[in-house]
């Protein structure tokens, strides 16, 4: 069954060599004057790319201020240290230049600092209220993974509660996205196996959904996984291939920003709640803890729709398609793991080079459980039981 559905993707794409140096126009078009350069812990300084930017801005005649800082797994902080900044300065518009952390960071603290009630900006990550308002946000993008330059979604962590929540409004969707291959050739290469892990996984997860999808949705949600699989092991021993970093890029905002959930219910999301929890405790690489679980969970739940399982291998892997739906499934899921071990990615916890205790695996299950309380995922509802078991057969 086709579900019904409305596509938003409102971001204007600026992509190709040399995008950055367009920035300063795309503020300047908005009507923006004041804005937060917000990046992260160096590498954008490092490789020139804020200096290009500055320069771009000050021609454009836009004025700045800058934060940076911004760690993988954002933290709430920063965002509090930034809604301040805005506040001061009458900033108004926010400039992320960076990854998934950025710009979740910066869509963060333009919650905040549109926020009227001036209440604390956790309070809309924990549901306790809604945003009316984000202010205007926009991307330089240096690495392909999180889709955040073109999703609604902003993923933040709550140091004091060892809490990683997720949250998605429609008022934080980005202006616009700047997008240079060429500015992730400087990714190491486990963060580009990262990226491309939770590329494939944003479509993984709207693919094994509880619902029905559409054979148009399908196609083009193959042809992403398809691509992204053969560019990654090509990034892996040519990390300046252009092309393959154009694709893997492109990519990675299909990949989320709606484009392959039309036509289907929406998605599972169980294994990014579950990578949630590990980054929260631990602070792993969010493509990694993905890579880690997410055989564990496919493993749990395929015999509730074997066939799709065996069509994703099928039409994925391109593995031939048997008689016997299980075992196709069962064999797509063993093929899926070999390739993320081929890009160097765990397919495990301890792989992630963490050892939960006991204590710790039933904190995260009763953490992730508390948090759905009506079941977590749509191929299978999962309880607190059911996510404990697949943490333990993923250790
Ligand atoms: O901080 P710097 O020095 O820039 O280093 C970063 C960081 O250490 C480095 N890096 C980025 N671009 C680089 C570079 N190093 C060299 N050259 C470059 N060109 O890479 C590291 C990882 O950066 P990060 O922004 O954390 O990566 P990613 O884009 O994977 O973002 C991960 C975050 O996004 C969230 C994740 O949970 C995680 O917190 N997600 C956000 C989503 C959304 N908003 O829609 C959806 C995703 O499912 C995801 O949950
Ligand atoms: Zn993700």
């Amino acid at each position: 069954m086709i579900e019904d559905f409305t596509y938003y993707a409102p971001t204007k794409v600026v992509f190709g060599r040399g995008a950055e140096n367009k920035t300063g126009e795309l503020v300047a078009e908005l009507g923006c004057k004041k804005i937060l350069l917000h990046y992260g812990g160096g590498s954008a300084e490092r490789t020139g790319l804020l200096g290009r930017i500055r320069a771009s801005l000050r021609e454009a005649g836009a004025g700045f201020v800058e934060l940076g800082g911004v760690v993988p797994n954002p933290r709430l902080l920063l965002v509090r240290e930034g809604i301040e900044l805005c506040r001061r300065e009458g900033v108004d518009f926010i400039l992320a230049v960076g990854g998934g952390s950025v710009i979740d960071s910066a869509k963060a603290i333009g919650y905040g600092a549109a926020d009227e009630e001036r209440g604390d900006v956790w309070d809309f990550y924990a549901r306790l209220r809604t945003p009316r308002a984000c202010l205007p946000v926009g991307s330089v993008l240096t690495i392909a993974a999180a889709g955040s330059e073109m999703s609604p979604s902003s993923v933040i962590t709550n140091e004091d509660t060892e809490t990683k929540r997720g949250y998605s409004n429609d008022v934080c969707r980005p202006k616009f996205a700047v997008m240079n291959p060429e500015l992730t050739m400087t990714l190491p290469a486990y963060q580009t196996a990262c990226g491309c892990t939770d590329i494939l996984m944003h479509t993984m997860e709207r693919w094994f959904g509880g619902g029905g999808s559409m054979e148009l949705t399908d196609g083009v949600a193959a042809a992403l996984m398809r691509t992204v699989i053969k560019n990654a092991k090509i990034l892996m021993a040519e990390p300046e291939n252009y092309d393959a970093r154009a694709e893997v890029m492109w990519a990675g905002s299909l990949s989320h920003n709606g484009l392959t959930s039309c036509g289907t219910d929406g998605g599972d999301w169980s294994s990014h709640q579950l990578e949630h929890e590990l980054g929260a405790l631990f602070d792993v690489a969010h493509g990694a803890g993905l890579a880690a679980v997410w055989g564990s969970w496919a493993r749990y739940v395929y015999k509730e729709n074997p066939a799709r399982f065996a069509k994703f291998a099928a039409e994925v892997l391109s593995m031939p398609r048997g008689a016997d739906d299980e075992e196709t499934a069962l064999s797509g899921i063993a093929a899926m793991e070999d390739f993320y071990r081929e890009i160097k990615m765990p397919v495990s916890i301890r792989g992630l080079g963490v050892e939960p205790s006991e204590a710790q695996i039933k904190k995260m299950s009763a953490k992730c459980a508390a948090n759905h309380p009506d079941g977590m995922g749509k191929m299978k509802k999962l309880f607190e039981d059911d996510i404990e078991r697949i943490f333990r057969a993923a250790m």
